[in-house]
C-alpha cells in the first residue's frame, strides 16, 4: 500500500514536523518502510507502481495524514454510561455506579453487545492503540480481545484484579487472591493463544485496579506475574484526595512507593491519573520508566486536582493521554488534547494576588496543542514500548486521514496542525488504518 499526501508527526514533546506530498510507502507487515518526498528520484515510479496495482490512496488537498492515537486509559465495561453521574465524588460513583454495571459483565451477551459498539466508535475518533481495563470476568475479557481483533485494533487488555472486602463489594470482587491470581494467569494464556489463532494485535496486562481494592497478596502475586510474562502493567495512582490518603493510611506510604514495593512500577508500567504525586512520585516514575496515563477530562470531575503535565514533560517522565471512559464521558483523544491544553493554561500564573503563590499556580505551566499531539502519538507509544505514533521507516502504519474543515481559509502548516486538533470530529476522518489494514472508512 502507497499513501500519498502530506503529513504530521510529532518528534519532540514541543516538535511537530510537518512533510509536505510525500508518499508512504507500507509493507507486507503493515510496516512503513519507506517515506518518500516528491523531490527524490523513483517518487513517480513507486506512485505508477502503486496506483497500476490499484493500491494507491490519494488523499485531497484539503485532507493529511496523522499518526493514529493512542489511549492510554480506557474501562471498556464502562461505556454505558459514558456521561453519567459525574457529579458524585469517586468513591461514590464507584460504588452505586460503576460496580453494579461492571458486574453485569458475566453475561457474555451484555459484553459483546458493548465491546462491539466501542471498538468501532474508538477507531472512528481515530483512536487506533488503546489500553483496556476489563472487568474481573474473563469470558467478557476475551469478548473485548476478539472485538479488537473483528475490528482490527491494537489492543491491551486487563484482566481487573480486585479482592479487598473491604473496598469491594461482594458482588463484584474475585473470590479470593488466588482466585484473582490464577485467573489473571488463565486470561494470560487464553490471550495467547487468541493471539496465535488470530494473528490479532492484542496484549494482556496485569491490572490491579487499584491499591484499595487489592490486598498485599494480590498486589505482590500481580508484581510476580509480571515479572514471570515481562509484562505491561497498569492500574490507578494517587488519583484524588480520598484514594491518595486511603494508601497514606493503610501502608503510611504514597501509591508510587506502594506500588513499587510490590513490583508494579517497572518500564512497562501505564498508570491512570497522577493529579497527588509529589515530587519524590515523579521523580520515582522516571527512575523506574513508568509512565502517567494523563486523563485531563476525567480529572476535572474526579482528581481533586489538575495533573501539572508540563512538570512531567520538562522531566522527561514518559506520559501520554487517556479517555478515562467513563470517568471522562469522552472517546475523543481530539477531545482530551483540548482539556489537556485549557487545565494547563488554569495553573499558571493566577491574578489573585491576595493568594499565596502556592496556591495561584505558577509559570511554565501551560503546554500547547503541539505537546498534546504528541502526549496523543509518540508518548502514548513510548509509554508501551511500541513502535508507534510516528510517520517514520520502522513504525507500524497506525494512521488517520483528516479533512480540515476550514481549509479554504489559508494557513500555516504549523497552524493548520492546531486547527485539525481543535476542530476534528468522527465526521472529518475519513480513513483509519492499524497495521495499513483499513479499519475505518467514511
Ligand atoms: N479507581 C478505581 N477504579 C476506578 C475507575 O473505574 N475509574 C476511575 N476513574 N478511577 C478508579
Ligand atoms: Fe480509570
Amino acid at each position: 500500500l502507497v499513501i500519498e499526501g502530506s503529513f504530521f508527526s510529532a518528534s519532540k514533546s514541543t516538535v511537530v514536523n510537518y512533510k509536505h506530498h510525500s508518499l508512504i510507502s507500507i509493507d507486507q507487515n503493515g510496516m512503513i518502510d519507506r517515506v518518500i518526498n516528491e523531490h527524490q528520484e523513483d517518487y513517480d515510479q513507486v506512485r505508477k507502481r502503486a496506483d497500476h496495482a490499484g493500491r494507491l490512496i490519494e488523499l485531497q488537498p484539503d485532507e493529511y495524514l496523522l499518526p493514529g492515537f493512542i489511549d492510554l486509559h480506557v474501562h471498556a465495561p464502562q461505556w454505558p454510561q459514558a456521561g453519567l453521574a459525574l457529579d458524585r465524588p469517586l468513591n461514590e460513583w464507584l460504588n452505586h455506579y460503576t460496580f453494579p454495571l461492571e458486574a453485569r459483565y458475566q453475561d457474555s451477551q451484555f459484553a459483546q453487545h458493548v465491546y462491539e459498539q466501542l471498538v468501532p466508535e474508538l477507531l472512528a475518533n481515530g483512536t487506533t492503540t488503546a489500553l483496556y481495563f476489563g472487568t474481573i470476568h474473563n469470558s467478557a475479557n476475551l469478548i473485548l480481545a476478539k472485538a479488537a481483533v473483528k475490528f482490527g485494533q491494537r489492543a491491551f487488555i486487563g484482566k481487573v484484579a480486585m479482592d479487598n472486602p473491604e473496598q469491594t463489594p461482594s458482588y463484584y470482587r474475585d473470590e479470593s487472591s488466588q482466585a484473582a491470581l490464577s485467573q489473571t494467569d488463565e486470561f494470560i494464556q487464553k490471550m495467547e493463544s487468541l493471539q496465535q489463532q488470530t494473528g490479532g494485535h492484542i496484549t494482556p496486562v496485569i491490572t490491579p485496579r487499584f491499591v484499595p481494592s487489592c490486598t498485599d497478596e494480590t498486589l505482590n502475586g500481580l508484581g510476580q506475574i509480571a515479572r514471570k510474562y515481562d509484562l505491561p502493567i497498569q492500574s490507578h495512582c494517587s488519583e484524588s484526595n480520598w484514594e491518595h490518603q486511603y494508601v497514606i493510611d493503610r501502608f503510611g506510604q504514597h501509591d508510587a512507593q506502594v506500588l513499587d514495593k510490590f513490583g508494579l512500577l517497572t518500564q512497562r508500567s501505564v498508570m491512570a491519573h497522577g493529579t497527588q504525586l509529589d515530587d519524590t512520585d515523579i521523580d520515582l516514575f522516571k527512575q523506574r520508566g513508568s509512565a502517567v496515563a494523563h486523563c485531563p477530562i476525567s480529572n476535572a470531575y474526579f482528581g481533586n486536582g489538575v495533573l501539572p503535565v508540563n512538570k512531567l514533560i520538562v522531566n522527561h517522565n514518559k506520559i501520554g493521554l487517556g479517555s478515562d471512559i467513563s470517568g471522562g464521558y469522552s472517546p475523543s483523544l481530539y477531545e482530551n488534547s483540548r482539556q489537556a491544553v485549557q487545565a494547563s493554561r488554569m495553573l499558571e500564573d493566577g491574578t489573585d494576588t491576595t493568594l499565596p503563590a502556592s496556591k495561584r499556580g505558577a509559570s511554565n505551566r501551560r503546554i500547547s496543542m503541539k505537546t498534546s499531539f504528541y502526549m496523543a502519538t509518540v508518548g502514548g507509544a513510548d509509554s508501551l514500548n511500541i513502535m508507534a505514533g510516528k510517520i517514520e521507516p520502522g513504525y507500524v502504519a497506525d494512521l488517520q486521514i483528516v479533512q480540515d474543515k476550514n481549509a479554504d481559509f489559508a494557513a500555516e502548516p504549523a497552524d493548520v496542525l492546531d486547527r485539525l486538533m481543535y476542530q476534528t470530529s468522527p465526521a472529518t476522518i475519513k480513513k483509519v488504518f492499524v497495521g495499513g489494514q483499513l479499519v475505518t472508512e467514511k
